[in-house]
């Protein structure tokens, strides 16, 4: 069934008709040609440091019952405040963006701050959690793709949605952070909690590449590094539709599977996935030397960034940007889905989220970023779409699997005062703050075993079909090889060789050098206690 479906997509693809946009069950729920905000009257909104439209677009979104959550961030000048709010009121209109908390946190074009106060710079992210809090994750970046002025050091800020009051304050140790570090993701690990304070959060580095782990119980942070989460020069140029643009990102989709305790995360410039479980994330900085055991999930036809799982099956959801589609692949059992394709409407889908208010839903934003990032930007055409996509189970009577639903009993308690959080120091060579809840040798080398490889599926994975070396590249479809039996990691050697590359369009040309290829450093760890403030 879903061979007939991929292959019925790719002679859609071919045939340049767009389809399914109906039989999908896509919904816009905002769109945007230009985006505004609810301007104070005092506000510059003549300024274009301040405010200007055709630089404002969308990267990360939060959804509760009567809210959805938006984060534009200053990836260029005239941003006029990086997180925002609008009521999730009917499917389709386009209303005008609420700074959130309020104004007084928009630092743009202002220089009466310090990054002391509890300001917002730029946030790429934000995610809810079973408290009912907002996490805000600031890059602290202003104009990261004109000048990339570091306004002030990353910092997450947590807000009480009951209140809209910020309620925590987490500061980064400078010791993970590296010269133009860039937090853009981050996943919120509640698996183990026991109160509000007692989670795992995971940070994406994307420009000093990297995830950083912060314990919240203990208050510490450290910095991991893999190989798998620098971009890869032949899949730094992207390509929707007739625009190309090309852009070394590392590491920024990211996702956790809660049920499987699995990371999953993908650099921008790549055409891979992988994951890394929880636990190798947990058990604190590697040794010099020592590598992080990350795992090679399966490749895709496309670069992407926005990553969710679904809470029926752990299915992992994902969006190959020049497929323009929305897609599934199940770990179980290997199987692919097509759940949305349009090619208008899913362009550069930067989030996938699911929502506590709407089990079974994903909420994504499908911007055109590239036309923004190439200064082709339509103000005519809808940019900024927030789209909803009920998954396909939830619409079947039949299945009635449970849904995955992680919450805390505990209610959240504010502290009686401010106080500094008790400081933590991770022990590297000792043991003793390694996760209480670090699993058996045999949870890890089991984990992501390939069905694949001992079921009848195996004559149906792609893997083989790359190696044969007849790949026809004129007919695409979202998926090229989203299998889970290869070895990581596959040499350079065996990959792509009849794909013409971004590389191999250097060749010719004497102009700009291959400068941009990364550099692989060995991994590093750090440790530092670091400051978190309670704010009430
Ligand atoms: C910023 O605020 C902090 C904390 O209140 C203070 O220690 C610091 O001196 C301030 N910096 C400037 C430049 O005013």
């Amino acid at each position: 069934m879903q061979q007939i479906l991929v292959t019925v997509l790719g002679l859609l693809l071919c045939s340049q008709i767009p389809v399914w946009a109906q039989s999908s069950g896509l919904q816009v729920a905002k769109q945007w040609k230009l985006i505004s905000y609810n301007f104070q009257s005092t506000a510059q909104a003549s300024d274009t440091n301040f405010y200007n439209p055709q630089n404002v677009l969308i990267t990360g979104i939060a959804v509760t019952a009567d809210r959805i959550f938006i984060a534009t961030p200053k990836l260029f000048s005239g941003v006029s405040s990086t997180v925002n709010w609008v009521p999730k009121g009917k499917l389709g209109d386009s209303p005008q963006l609420q700074a959130y908390p309020d104004w007084s946190f928009s630092n743009t074009a202002r220089s009466n701050f310090n990054c002391s106060d509890l300001i917002l710079t730029s946030v790429y992210r934000l995610r809810i959690d079973s408290c009912n809090r907002l996490w805000l994750l600031d890059a602290g970046v202003s104009r990261s793709l004109e000048d990339y002025e570091i306004t002030c050091p990353p910092k997450i800020l947590v807000v009480d949605l009951n209140t809209d009051r910020v309620v925590r304050r987490i500061d980064f140790p400078p010791e993970v952070l590296r010269g133009e570090t860039l937090f853009t993701n981050m996943v919120i690990d509640e698996t183990t909690a026991k109160s509000c304070d007692d989670v795992f959060v995971y940070i994406t580095d994307t420009v000093e590449p990297g995830i950083i782990v912060y314990d919240s119980s203990k208050d510490v942070t450290w910095r991991l590094s893999h190989p798998a989460m620098y971009p890869d020069p032949d899949f730094a140029q992207s390509e929707i539709h007739n625009d190309r643009f090309v852009l070394m990102d590392g590491v920024v989709g990211l996702t956790f599977d809660e049920r499987n305790g699995i990371v999953y995360f993908q650099p921008l410039a790549t055409d891979r996935v992988f994951s890394v479980h929880k636990n190798v994330l947990r058990a604190g900085p590697l040794a010099s030397g020592q590598m992080l055991d990350v795992k090679l999930v399966g490749k895709k036809s496309s670069q992407g960034i926005g990553l969710a799982v679904s809470p029926f099956d752990s299915s992992l959801i994902f969006s190959p940007l020049s497929e323009t589609a929305i897609a599934s692949w199940n770990p179980t059992s290997n199987q692919q889905s097509v759940l949305a394709q349009d090619r208008d409407r899913l362009q550069f889908v930067a989030d996938i989220t699911t929502t506590r208010s709407e089990p079974g839903v994903i909420y994504a934003i499908a911007s055109k970023f590239h036309r923004f990032f190439l200064k082709n930007l339509n103000p005519n055409e809808f940019n900024n779409r927030i789209v909803r996509l009920e998954l396909p189970q939830a619409r079947s009577a039949a299945i009635k699997s449970p849904l995955l639903t992680h919450a805390l009993s505990l209610a959240p308690t504010a502290p009686a005062h401010n106080s500094i959080l008790h400081y933590g120091i991770y022990n590297q060579h000792g043991q003793s703050h390694v996760h209480s809840t670090q699993t058996s040798a045999s949870a890890l080398q089991t984990y992501f075993t390939s069905p694949a490889l001992t079921t009848p599926l195996t004559t149906k994975t792609p893997y083989k079909f790359e190696n044969t070396g007849i790949v026809n590249y004129g007919v695409r479809s979202p998926f090229t090889a989203l299998n889970q039996g290869e070895a990581f990691p596959p040499s350079k050697a065996t990959r792509d060789n009849y794909q013409r590359s971004y590389l191999d369009t250097l060749v010719s040309s004497p102009g700009p050098t291959a400068a941009a290829a990364a550099s692989i450093p060995a991994p590093t760890s750090y440790m530092q206690r670091h400051s978190g403030y309670y704010y009430h």
